[in-house]
């Protein structure tokens, strides 16, 4: 059976986790292959939302294998907590459904607090947003090679060894530099080290196991954060430190890209941004109030207002050839309803020429001008529609148009946050 890929192709909270629940029920397994406890991934089944921020989101399907590849970084307090909230609700999180890649590198504490101070000494047009997880210190001991494992929580005299390494370094910054308390290596030891043991059960080969799971099904890999936030392909700096686009599915996890076969970019009906940054088609007027009031446009970590504004298709184009698309899932286009007039932005003027792809200057995206397109809109109200014949054909016209410009045929639409409201 065909593995899907599931990505986000704009910057991120698209809905993924929404579509990746669906398709999950076909699925034999679930793996998570980049980002971590940034990622917030909201489901809803029959009214109840449940909010994952990095156990995949097959986890309501009750034996479905979840796995979390190499090419997450997790933070263990986070993943326990996670799987506590989950057993609280009577699902099964024990090792027998749930894997950790023994490559999987960890976001210790000192992560966490060298994200924070980082953030803190930056002026406010530069400051990034993160969402302060630890998320690109760990990324950066992974690449120094530096990094702590999962697999290294099997052997607590390494672990703490390695610590002791890693803030010597580290403690210089803290002191010197951020003029903050350094950290005590037996005191972060034993912070850890209690999570560390609950996770040794979990450790496992998780490239083995996705090559089981294809031999008795489908294999579900599911994308974090958006193309617009890659590390390399995104609006740089600011962006988080992972490669999102669906290439990364591959040796985030450890299988091969030719295991990579049907790839389901999520588009939301218009776009949202969370953090700095670039954000051509952003709306400061009352139709982008519009969308972030009636889209409930917060952040599903860190809580935060999320930026609105009209889909940008020349934001979707470039995710397009970047990760090579299969089919189109649009979501929220219930939000849309009642706007008189939609605006699809088609090209930007950059530096006196009008573009197709996004500048690859630094910051280019700063500088363009977007050019738009105009589309009426509909007032009815959609959330119940479950088919095509249902929705109104401006709304029809609407997907069609971005079928065109993408090149990409729509497969899924979303009409609403409930597993129910999709066809
Ligand atoms: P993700 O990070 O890509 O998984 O997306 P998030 O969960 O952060 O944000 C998407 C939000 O939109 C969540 O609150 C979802 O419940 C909600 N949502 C998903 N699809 C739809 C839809 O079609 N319509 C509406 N109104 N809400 C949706
Ligand atoms: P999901 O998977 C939206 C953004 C942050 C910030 C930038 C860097 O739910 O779509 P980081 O903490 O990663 O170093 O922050 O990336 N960001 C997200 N925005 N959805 C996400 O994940 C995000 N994960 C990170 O807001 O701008
Ligand atoms: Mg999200």
């Amino acid at each position: 059976m065909a593995n899907i890929v599931v990505f986000g192709s704009q910057w991120g909270d698209e809905g993924k986790g929404k579509i990746v629940d669906i398709l999950a029920e076909q699925a034999s397994a679930i793996v998570r292959f980049q980002g971590g406890n940034n990622a917030g991934h909201t489901l809803v089944v029959d009214g109840e939302q449940c909010i994952l921020h990095l156990i995949p989101s097959g986890v309501l399907h009750p034996g479905k294998l979840c796995l979390i590849g190499n090419g997450v970084v997790l933070d263990p307090a986070v993943f326990c907590h996670e799987i506590d909230k989950l057993a609280a609700k009577g699902l099964d999180v024990s090792p027998t459904r749930m894997m950790i890649s023994k490559k999987t590198h960890v976001i210790m504490p000192y992560h966490r607090l060298m994200d924070g101070a980082r953030e803190t000494v930056k002026s406010d047009a530069g400051k990034i947003g993160t969402t302060g997880r630890g998320i690109g210190p760990c990324y950066e001991d992974k690449m120094h090679r530096c990094g702590i494992r999962a697999g290294d929580f099997a052997d607590p005299e390494l672990l703490r060894g390695k610590i002791a390494l890693a803030l010597e370094e580290k403690n210089v910054l803290f002191k010197h530099h951020y003029g903050l308390e350094p950290l005590d290596a037996e005191a972060v030891f034993a912070e850890v080290q209690p999570f560390a043991e609950r996770l040794v059960p979990y450790l496992g080969d998780v490239s083995t196991a996705i090559q089981e799971a294809q031999a008795d099904g489908m294999v579900l890999f599911e994308g974090a954060q958006g193309t617009h936030l890659d590390i390399d392909h995104g609006t740089y700096p600011f962006v988080t430190s992972s490669n999102t686009v669906t290439a990364n599915a591959a040796s985030g996890s450890g299988c091969s890209p030719r295991d990579l076969h049907r790839i389901v970019a999520i588009v939301k009906a218009y776009t949202t941004r969370v953090g700095g940054g670039p954000f051509p088609t952003e709306l400061q007027d009352a139709d982008g109030e519009y969308l972030q009031t009636k889209g409930h446009e917060f952040g599903a970590t860190t809580g935060r207002r999320r930026r609105c504004g009209w889909l940008d298709l020349v934001v979707l184009r470039e995710s397009t050839r970047l990760n090579g698309p299969t089919e189109l899932a649009i979501t929220k286009l219930d939000v849309l309803s009642g706007l008189k007039e939609l605006k699809l932005c088609v090209a930007y003027e950059y530096r006196g020429q009008t573009v197709a792809y996004p500048p690859q200057e630094q910051n280019g995206m700063a500088h363009v001008t977007p050019v738009y397109e105009s589309m009426p809109g509909w007032d009815e109200d959609i959330s119940a529609a479950r088919s095509w014949d249902e929705l109104p054909a401006n709304a029809v016209s609407y997907l069609r148009r971005i079928e065109v410009i993408t090149g990409v045929p729509i497969g899924i639409v979303s009409v609403g946050p409930d597993r129910a409201q999709t066809f």
